[in-house]
């Protein structure tokens, strides 16, 4: 019989669960409400590529508290090889200039696949046995506003995780989209005219502050500091 795998859908609520962690007892993602968090799986304890992304993730952790959220690990090993494997990678491995690195976010075991099958990180095509790596980055109300999947093979990138972040918290703090590759401090979108006097007006350079590239395609400046004054906790 073809297995039936949900995928959990950007707009969505987060969908619920209990579990345990390598920080205790999780209720998701009713503990996290009024924080931004960032569920990602990967698929074994004790494998390379997810042991440079554990040291990458729990080396950037400050940044991503400071950018108001916090970070939650799953895959479908079980508890004590989660606390072996957090246990080796801080007295043993060293890389990328990265050692005695702690991981201080919670690891989620899931030996039933429970969380795993409920987020779509079961991918059967790629793996039966292990989770793919999934991203979802839900907001303080526990909508998931972003998701990324990658294969067992691709490590993520961590700099596009944090940039994902700011650019979601940029959008709701200023009402604008951002475009390819954009930073703090770069040009952001704002939205397209709604109707004929509107796009003649920003043809014709009424509306102040815009600089547009045609009728539909409008941006503005907003300085970096503004951005991050907005979107990173006061120190
Ligand atoms: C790894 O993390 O190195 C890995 C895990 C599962 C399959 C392939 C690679």
């Amino acid at each position: 019989m073809e297995q039936v795998v949900s995928m959990p859908r950007i707009g969505e609520k987060a969908p619920e669960f209990k579990a345990v962690t390598t920080q205790g007892n999780i209720d998701f993602p009713k503990q996290y409400e009024g924080s931004w968090v960032i569920l990602f799986s990967h698929p074994a304890d004790f494998t390379p590529v997810c042991t440079s992304e554990f040291m990458t993730f729990a080396a950037m952790e400050d940044k991503f508290e400071e950018a108001g959220c916090k970070l939650v690990g799953l895959s479908v090993d079980g508890l004590y090889s989660h606390i072996a494997w957090l246990r080796t990678i801080k007295e043993k491995i060293e890389y990328r200039g990265m050692k005695n690195i702690e991981v201080k976010f919670p690891l989620i075991e899931d030996i039933t696949m429970e969380v795993a099958k409920k987020y779509g990180m079961i991918q059967p095509g790629e793996s039966n046995t292990k989770a793919v790596r999934a991203v979802f980055i839900i907001d303080p109300k526990g909508v998931i506003r972003t998701i990324i999947y990658y294969p067992l093979s691709l490590g993520r990138n961590f700099d596009e995780l944090y940039r994902a972040l700011i650019a979601l918290k940029t959008s709701d703090e200023f009402g604008v989209a951002t475009p390819a590759d954009w930073r703090p401090g770069d040009d952001v979108i704002i939205s397209p005219a709604g109707s004929c006097s509107t796009a003649q007006n920003r043809m014709e350079g009424k509306e102040e502050g815009l600089e547009c590239k045609d009728w539909f395609f409008c941006t503005k400046k907003i300085a970096k500091e503004d951005i991050l004054g907005k979107v990173l906790k006061k120190k």
